[in-house]
């Protein structure tokens, strides 16, 4: 009798959903309160349903949104020495979305023979699944256990390590808090590091606002989609009536803070419902709805952040330009 054919042993995904009946209440609180302030707001979260992660993902494509190229480039030059420098056989990724330039990290790990397990977090529930499907097959011997949670939330739901890790924070999303919260932030996130762990950041760098205000307002408008897109989840979330053409997206780069603000404006003056909230709020004419900061950031601001959360930075790898840099950091 011959031997069995070899079949590669597919390790398993676990999914962990933190996003429960208590979540949905999020939304609902963060509308009561951010549409009814002076200046109307809403977190940025709240643009990631699976078509606002599908179009993130083409907004990663367009020639004007440099951040993932650059943050691309230099990852597929630096990946194995970051790997190298960290001994990490367990990657932790906040805000994992299609988890694309994931891979160059996994791919770094696999050939220093380290790799473990990859542990994705993120509100888009479509993205993280379909990702750790793909990177199964990819990677045959990768476990996956992600979580399906809010990374402002849900950190102390990660389940425990099973090697050195390594956090990463990719695509600048730590330009969407605002400076107190981003010192916050980042304590917890130097919580959850043992001494051997490291936090590797990806951050957008301060440069000359053309280049800025053209990343977040592209001509074809996905950038205008996917911001009017937050539109669309209050509609469907929260049975809300905004009538998504009446709103015009607006990029705009605020020189003193050092950061980007998205918006959208009212074409003129509308009265809109939220019906399963039982609010009615008024936009006049021109009025805004701030729908996301994305501060950029020097090396000496972020280093003195991450000193405030109690994590020194070590490494530093930045693209020709100065544009976007990765750092490494572990705890001080
Ligand atoms: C700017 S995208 C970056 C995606 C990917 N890391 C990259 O570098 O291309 C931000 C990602 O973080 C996720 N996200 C935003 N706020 C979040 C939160 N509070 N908790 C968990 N995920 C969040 C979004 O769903 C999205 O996938």
């Amino acid at each position: 009798m011959s031997a069995p054919p070899q079949i590669a042993r597919r390790r398993p995904i676990s999914v962990d959903h933190a996003l429960d009946a208590a979540s949905s209440r999020t939304l609902a609180d963060d509308a009561l309160d951010g549409l009814t302030q002076p200046f109307k707001q809403l977190a940025p979260k709240h643009l990631y349903d699976a078509r606002g992660a599908a179009l993130f993902d083409a907004i990663c494509e367009l020639d004007e949104y440099y951040p993932t190229r650059t943050e691309r480039a230099i990852l597929e030059r630096e990946a194995d020495r970051i790997i190298a420098s960290t001994g990490a056989g367990e990657l932790v990724e906040l805000g994992s979305g299609s988890a694309t330039k994931t891979r160059l990290l996994l791919d770094a790990m696999a050939r220093a023979d380290l790799l473990v397990r990859y542990v994705p977090v993120d509100v888009a529930e479509t993205s993280l699944r379909e990702s750790a499907e793909r990177l199964v097959v990819e990677y045959p011997s990768l476990a996956v256990h992600g979580m399906i949670g809010d990374f402002e939330r849900h950190l102390h739901r990660l389940p425990a390590p099973q090697a050195r890790r390594l956090v990463a924070f990719l695509g600048g999303t730590i330009g969407n808090f605002r400076p107190g919260s981003r010192r916050r932030f980042l304590r917890t996130i130097a919580a959850l590091l043992g001494a051997e762990d490291r936090l590797l950041l990806g951050t957008d760098l301060v440069k000359d606002r053309a280049t800025l205000v053209a990343a977040y307002d592209d001509p074809e408008g996905v950038t205008a989609e996917f911001n009017r897109n937050m539109l669309r989840v209050l509609n469907r979330e929260l049975r809300a009536n905004f009538d998504t053409d009446r709103f015009d997206h607006v990029a705009l780069y605020d020189e003193r803070n050092e950061w980007i603000e998205m918006r959208l404006r009212s074409r003129g003056p509308q009265t809109v419902t939220l019906e399963a909230i039982d609010l009615t709020i008024e936009f006049a004419d021109g009025e805004d709805l701030l729908t996301e900061i994305s501060a950029k950031l020097t090396r000496e601001r972020l280093e003195s952040d991450l000193a405030a959360a109690g994590l020194e930075l070590t490494d530093w790898y930045t693209d020709e330009r100065g544009w976007f840099a990765l750092s490494l950091s572990r705890p001080a």
